[in-house]
């Protein structure tokens, strides 16, 4: 693809401009299709139709200042007063629109830094404890913010161990979290007993609910069995939600949301020193895209709690036929026991290469998250996968008698790459690796990585990757073995202290 470094000299034809962006996407994946199984929500193309309008009629009003925009004052008012009445908080909750999940964690994140600032001050080193399987934004929060961010291990079925959790917690601890669900394996955690026990330490507790946030309640009132794990919960304190997720709104928007102006308080931003004025705001940005409020708010408008509880249905369906047919394929097994529409499955079978299936089904067409520990393939389910899932299942079927066939696969290509790195025992060397991708894609020339010439392929090859690149397969087996003594170590640890 060539790449235009100059603004053009003169304005070019729009008929043409738009031919240029739709060729463009001749590579992207095929969200619309039903082949992709993270980072888009698609409903259906009417929807579609109806979010350009609704974003387009916003597209340069700036919720900066309210005062000017009190349309859009209005429509976040009402989504955030309809996320709560949905999340179940009471007269006193309250929040604002972000614009996106991170935006809304890095928010929790800093209201609870500066409530314990205030109300704790003694705490100098602010500690923020979330189970492993929590998203990165929480880390990244913690990076960005100074806190320090303490993982903990999970439980077998991938939900945060009580008992550790509860350990982890001390004196610094400002903020303790659970996902419902969260990302990795789609399990919600128990958010009950954690948030119970935050309550009695006086800390307050965040529920990261970006991507169930817009589901669970429609499943719950169309029946299934969801554990509680909203403001209903004793102790629960804030709340993530996406709406450009399940609430199939546009990109960019989502709530963050707290029991009450006790915690929401300290997530503004106050000066009264800059020569420009007086400045306040609420969230991260300055300029806030009217679009993003606008298309949320149509979209609530327009799907109704009909409408959700009608798609939740249609996807819980999927879901459950997906978990279904993947647990009676023998080489595979869906990870823990995920109870809304995200999901994930490994392979049983040591020789068979998780990670060369997906590559596999990524040639085929498919796009999906390869995770790492355990190494497996994310499904987030959308309404419109009923229409493939038998092409995928039969597909998969396929790829496991293909990558059978061919076990060098899992040596080869994006498999041998994503293997590697989550094999590497030195993780500063996995991150000095990524940071050189980060360096080419957002360097001067801007270029993607080219797995299959190895990661920063110049002379600052990582040496990890130059082994690699030299003893191919062997430095994988190494690789391995080292995991399998790391295994065993990690075994042996876990008897002496299960927590
Ligand atoms: C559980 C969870 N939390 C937070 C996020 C972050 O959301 P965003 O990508 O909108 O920043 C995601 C994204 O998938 C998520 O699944």
């Amino acid at each position: 693809m060539s790449i235009s470094m100059q603004i053009p000299e003169n304005g070019r034809d729009i008929k043409e401009i738009f031919e240029e962006m739709d060729s463009f996407k001749e590579n992207d994946f095929k969200w619309k299709k039903g082949k992709v199984f993270c980072l888009t929500y698609p409903l259906d193309e009417n929807h579609h139709e109806f979010l350009k309008d609704a974003y387009g009629k916003y597209i340069s009003e700036n919720f900066l200042n309210p005062m000017a925009f009190k349309s859009l004052k209005k429509m976040e008012r009402e989504v955030v007063r309809m996320s709560c009445s949905l999340m179940n908080g009471d007269d006193n909750s309250v929040g604002t629109m972000t614009s996106g999940g991170t935006e809304s964690i890095l928010m929790a994140v800093k209201a609870a830094r500066d409530l314990a600032k205030k109300t704790k001050p003694w705490i100098l080193k602010p500690e923020l404890v979330a189970p492993e399987s929590a998203h990165v934004a929480f880390e990244k929060a913690c990076k960005y913010f100074g806190l320090k961010y303490i993982p903990v291990k999970l439980d077998e079925d991938y939900r945060a161990n009580i008992k550790a959790m509860k350990k982890a917690v001390g004196v610094n601890t400002v903020l303790m979290m659970g996902s419902a669900p969260q990302y990795p394996q789609g399990v919600i955690d128990p958010i009950e007993e954690l948030a119970a026990f935050a309550k009695k330490k006086k800390i307050p507790f965040h529920v990261d609910a970006c991507v169930g946030g817009f589901m669970l309640p429609w499943l719950e009132k169309a029946g299934e069995k969801i554990p509680l794990w909203d403001f209903r919960v004793d102790g629960v304190t804030s709340i993530s939600a996406d709406l450009h997720k399940y609430g199939f709104a546009a990109k960019g928007a989502s709530v963050v949301l707290y029991k009450s102006m006790k915690y929401m308080k300290h997530q503004f931003f106050i000066t009264t020193e800059w020569s420009g004025g007086i400045y306040a705001s609420p969230n991260l940005p300055g300029t806030r895209p009217g679009g993003a409020i606008a298309a949320a708010w149509g979209t609530l408008n327009k799907v109704g709690q009909d409408g959700y509880i009608e798609q939740a249905k249609k996807t819980i369906g999927v879901a459950k036929e997906f978990r279904k047919r993947i647990n009676e394929i023998p080489e595979l097994e869906v990870l823990g026991d995920p109870p809304a529409t995200l999901l994930a499955f490994k392979s049983t079978d040591k020789n068979l290469s998780i990670l060369a299936i997906a590559d596999q089904m990524i040639e085929k067409g498919w796009w999906f998250d390869r995770q790492q520990t355990p190494a497996s393939i994310h499904m987030t389910v959308m309404p419109n996968h009923s229409e493939t899932l038998e092409e995928f299942i039969s597909e998969l079927k396929e790829v496991i008698e293909h990558v059978k066939a061919h076990p060098e696969l899992a040596k080869t290509g994006d498999a041998a790459m994503y293997g590697m790195m989550a094999k590497i025992p030195a993780r500063g060397l996995v991150k000095k690796s990524v940071e050189k991708v980060m360096e080419s894609m957002w360097g001067p020339t801007g270029e993607l990585p080219d797995f299959e010439k190895g990661i920063g392929s110049d002379e600052g090859a990582p040496v990890w990757m130059k082994l690699a690149d030299k003893y191919g397969p062997q430095a994988m087996d190494a690789l391995e073995k080292v995991d399998n003594v790391k295994d065993k170590i990690k075994k042996e640890v876990k008897k002496l202290n299960p927590f």
